[in-house]
């Protein structure tokens, strides 16, 4: 008897698969404004049913701003924590959703808090940014208080405020949505991304104090013209070589669209980081190499100059997914 052959996938099905497992903005490019904000939700059934409705009606929201702003830039993503995602979506997590794990070296430590939820919004001005945020936070009420809400500006050449160029070495192309987005690992939530944010308070003049030479051995990079310099093959590791994670397997990559924050009338400086992945794991390991050191302890020393105040993790899902949502 000759053997059943395998079925074709229809081509409706295929295409509706692709349609259940598109991602969010996660590849928007770097813009020139964005905006950090995080939700705590209340527990209250009535509440819940509130933000299940405004997460899922996040696409309409962005739509009604968007024409508005007159053809430029602006997308939002939006994820969620792993306190939230049971009570907003009554759905088994994602495989690696699982709070920010405290990382504490020897000197530094990369601090756990609250969040349930984070919109990650990016346009080519605040205004329209700022326009975004009344009217989604009108639409959360009382089921929702913003505990952080960081303006991100694009600084010189998409410098951050230690002065050197920030997001270079993020993957493009195809590497991008195999760095970023959820496959076939986790089949129920293929499309989504894994979400990670820490804020950075700078000390700028004890940075500024550094000759250049000690700066960018601490970054790995050239300051001016921003090329690399060679890794450290033993001893004390750069920025760079820290969150380079190579394994078997080749480079795990992840996407970062780190964002400058300022108030200088309070002396405030910072680097607002983000990042995407498709595997949490990479991003815990690169926080431990940066905070615990490769060997310890021999940690990161962006971080004598850079102090984590927040970190949070998230799941941004498939864009279906979260519209599926609403009522
Ligand atoms: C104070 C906060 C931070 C600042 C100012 C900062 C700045 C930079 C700069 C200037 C570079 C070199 C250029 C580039 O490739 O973008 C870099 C590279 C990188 N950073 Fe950070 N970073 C910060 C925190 C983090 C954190 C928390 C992570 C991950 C958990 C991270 C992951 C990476 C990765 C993956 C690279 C590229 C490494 C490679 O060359 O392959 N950064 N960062």
């Amino acid at each position: 008897m000759s053997p059943t052959p395998s079925p074709i996938p229809s081509p409706i099905a295929t295409a509706q698969q692709a349609l259940d497992a598109e991602p969010q903005s996660i590849d928007a490019p770097l813009s020139a404004a964005a905006a950090f904000l995080i939700l705590v939700v209340k527990d209250d059934e009535a509440s819940l049913a509130t933000a299940r409705d405004v997460v899922g009606s996040t696409d309409d929201l962005v739509k009604d701003v968007r024409i508005r702003a007159n053809g430029g830039v602006f997308t939002c993503n939006v994820g969620i924590s792993h306190r939230a995602w049971g009570p907003l979506t009554g759905k088994p997590a994602p495989r690696e959703l699982a709070p920010f794990k405290e990382v504490r070296g020897a000197k530094h430590t990369a601090v756990a808090t609250a969040g349930d939820l984070l919109y990650h919004i990016r346009a080519d001005s605040t205004g329209v940014i700022v326009e975004f945020e009344k009217l989604l936070l009108e639409a959360f009420g009382d089921a929702a208080t913003a505990i952080d809400d960081v303006a991100g500006f694009r600084y010189f050449d998409g410098r951050d405020l230690l002065e050197f160029v920030d997001g270079t070495a993020n993957p493009d192309g195809l590497d991008l949505p195999e760095a970023t987005i959820v496959g076939s690992e986790d089949p129920a939530y293929a499309g989504g991304s894994y979400v990670v944010i820490q804020k950075y308070l700078h000390d700028l003049s004890a940075w500024r104090a550094q000759s250049v030479e000690t700066q960018q051995g601490i970054i790995g990079r050239n300051k001016f013209d921003n090329t690399e310099l060679p890794d450290a093959t033993e001893g004390q590791k750069s920025h760079k070589t820290l969150c380079t994670i190579e394994d078997a397997d080749g480079e795990h990559d992840i996407l970062r669209d780190n964002m400058p924050f300022a108030v200088p009338g309070r002396g405030e400086y910072g680097t607002y980081f983000i990042g995407y992945c498709r595997h949490l794991w990479v991003i815990d390991r690169m926080l431990e190499r940066m905070f615990v050191g490769d060997p310890p302890p021999l940690h990161d020393r962006i971080l004598d100059f850079s102090k984590a105040v927040a970190g949070v993790t998230f799941f941004a899902p498939a864009r279906k997914f979260l519209s599926g949502l609403a009522d």
